[in-house]
């Protein structure tokens, strides 16, 4: 392993981000519905593969940032500042001792509200059931994020078993497709996939072969966690333009959290980072890849059509899971839509002409 703490990478720096974009309003948003209805405001935050809680900068190492870790402890010190009935526990996993005698001080240091803040030196896979077993756990966040892809399906699908857990797991597709080239790989693969089917992506195209094997692995998802939303999008590596090193996929089961991940997500759609790392110069592309932005109205139109009559809130719900669209582009594209003539919106007596929400119906013209 590279000497400890790591140099950070672009694409890194852009994972910690997203982390740091999403954590602050989930744990907001849990605590205030918990507050609302009178429960105690406690939350977990499992960072599966800690690793030492700070990189350097660049290299010349004269600074840091902070890792994982970190940046979720601030945000709960944050959060309890605003309030301090709430609680958010964080377990740290790492199974190097290097990492985590970097990490302790650190992680300590900073726990000015004496909150469960706890490091376990383990491997993820053992030390996630010790968690599991230990009682009933409260709204769970835990993010997985190993070098590598030896995590099992079935840890994912055992964490996912507590309905109000959400698993973050970074899924590194540029080192799968090396591995499903190498017999010596089958085993661990089929325990990351569920099962071998990945051994008929047969494409030579490194690109093909990347979506191909993603898809699967949602699908899997899917099929063996029993979760309710998949959310994958690709982040881009600076200069390996369409083939990106990792995966974020987002697990919940709940509409709202899905939502707001993709929300939180959409924001770093026009940054320049993505621009430059798939190698294009216009500002045409949407950070969730996988989906056709340009066949997206068609997508909405087609929906109708297979529904006839659609709330708003309905097809909100779908877009979010199936295409690229987030709230104010489904909008747009459904006005547009109604101007073309091709749709109908059949809105509720108070709401605005000039947009479309809530419980508005929509059919075919
Ligand atoms: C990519 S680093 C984590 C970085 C950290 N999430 C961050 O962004 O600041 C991966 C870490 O996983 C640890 N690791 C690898 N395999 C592991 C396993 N099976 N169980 C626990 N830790 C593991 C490594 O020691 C390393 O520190």
């Amino acid at each position: 392993m590279r000497q400890i703490p790591w140099v950070i990478q672009e694409q890194t720096q852009l994972k910690l981000d997203i982390l740091k974009k999403y954590v602050a309003p989930w744990a907001t948003i849990l605590f205030q519905q918990a507050k609302k209805i009178k429960c105690t405001q406690k939350l977990l935050y499992i960072d599966g593969f800690s690793g030492p809680g700070i990189y350097y900068k660049d290299e010349s190492k004269s600074e840091t940032v902070d890792g994982s870790p970190i940046i979720v402890a601030k945000i709960a010190n944050k959060l309890i500042h605003e309030d301090r009935e709430r609680i958010f526990n964080i377990i740290c996993i790492d199974k190097d001792t290097k990492c985590l005698e970097l990490l302790k001080p650190q992680l300590n240091n900073i726990n000015i509200y004496k909150q469960f803040w706890d490091i376990r030196e383990n491997l993820f896979e053992n030390e996630i059931y010790e968690i599991l077993n230990e009682k009933k756990l409260p709204p769970t966040f835990c993010f997985i994020d190993p070098f590598g892809y030896s995590i099992d399906i079935s840890v994912i699908r055992d964490i996912l078993t507590n309905p109000i857990s959400e698993v973050f797991v970074n899924f590194m597709i540029y080192d799968v497709v090396r591995a499903t080239g190498n017999t010596s790989m089958i085993d661990t693969l089929t325990k990351l996939f569920g099962d071998n089917n990945f051994t008929d992506i047969t494409d030579t195209i490194p690109e093909n072969k990347q979506e191909k094997l993603l898809s699967l692995y949602c699908e899997n998802l899917k099929k063996y966690t029993d979760v309710k939303y998949v959310l994958p999008f690709r982040v881009n590596t600076p200069r390996m333009y369409s083939r990106p090193r990792f995966y974020l996929i987002h697990l919940s089961n709940h509409f709202i959290a899905l939502k707001l991940m993709k929300d939180r997500m959409h924001n770093f759609c026009t940054t320049n980072f993505k621009l430059e790392a798939l190698g294009k110069k216009e500002n045409n592309i949407c950070l969730f890849d996988l989906f056709e932005e340009i066949n997206f109205k068609d997508l909405l139109l087609d929906k109708i059509k297979l529904t006839k009559n659609i709330t708003y809130n309905e097809i909100e719900e779908w877009a979010y899971e199936n295409t690229c669209g987030v709230s104010k582009t489904i909008k747009q594209k459904l006005i547009e839509l109604e101007k073309d003539n091709k749709i109908k919106i059949d809105r509720l007596p108070r709401q605005r002409k000039s947009t479309v929400s809530g419980n508005a119906r929509i059919s075919l013209k």
